[in-house]
């Protein structure tokens, strides 16, 4: 929102495992106050899907931060959503297929990778007012957030969750997406830069009870306690 309003605004970090829910949760909460949603792992995700098209490895980091660097990545609203573009190209349809799902932990441990691509999330929340998920939000992309949210929930019930979302189209057994959320779960807690962490400040949410709607009011309500507190 612009105007009277600005300094009202705060940012919203929102961080943890994959199948956690926090991208449409995210997404709920920016429309619900007008804010900017900024879907971090759909820009790790974009890089991913680059690379694996041109063959670049995850073993050869020199190589994908040459090309890197090179990269233009702009996150656009869109009524469905959220648009990724590189390069000027709109890739959103590739960057959700298992491949790239099972791929990005990989090219995420990439420290200069990272570097660049946490350099860019920090300009997009310079002026408040941003929702942002990922996993390294309230730790290192943005320790000053007013708000941190830490959300999680079983790993069972993250599978489940995207096995729905999913559906039988690309022929993914519910016992291999729980595999994959666990050893994505492990590479991202594991990794040296910028490891799956909660931040010391961070409220933890267990969201494998509750529904997408009670997650986003209990977002809502620490905002607005937090903007209270600062009147
Ligand atoms: O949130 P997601 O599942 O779309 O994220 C895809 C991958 O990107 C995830 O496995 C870890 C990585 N990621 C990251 O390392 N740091 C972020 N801030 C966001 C995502």
């Amino acid at each position: 929102m612009q105007g009277t309003e600005k300094n009202d605004r705060i940012n919203i970090a929102i961080d943890g495992p994959a199948g956690a829910g926090k991208s449409t949760v995210a997404r709920m909460v920016a429309n619900k106050l007008q804010y900017i949603y900024v879907d971090t792992g759909a820009m790790y995700r974009a890089v991913t899907w680059y690379m694996l098209n041109e063959g670049i490895s995850s073993e050869n980091p020199d190589k994908v931060l040459q090309i890197a660097q090179n990269m233009v990545i702009e996150l656009q609203p869109h009524e469905n959503g959220q648009l990724v573009l590189l390069n000027g190209e709109d890739v959103t349809p590739y960057i959700r297929s298992h491949q790239v799902s099972s791929e990005v932990s990989r090219y995420a441990q990439i420290e200069g990778l990272r570097n660049q691509l946490v350099d860019l999330q920090r300009q997009m929340a310079l002026r408040k007012g941003v929702v942002m998920d990922g996993r390294d939000i309230g730790t290192t992309v943005l320790p000053d957030a007013e708000v941190k949210i830490f959300m999680t929930a079983s790993v069972k019930e993250r599978a489940l969750r995207r096995f729905n979302e999913l559906g039988t189209a690309e022929g993914v057994s519910l016992e291999q997406l729980e595999l994959d959320i666990a050893t994505r779960d492990r590479l991202d807690q594991e990794r040296e830069v910028s490891p799956l962490r909660c931040a010391e400040d961070a409220i933890v949410l267990d969201t494998t009870e509750m529904s997408i709607h009670q997650v986003v009011e209990a977002i809502l309500s620490y905002c607005t306690i937090q903007k209270d507190g600062e009147n």
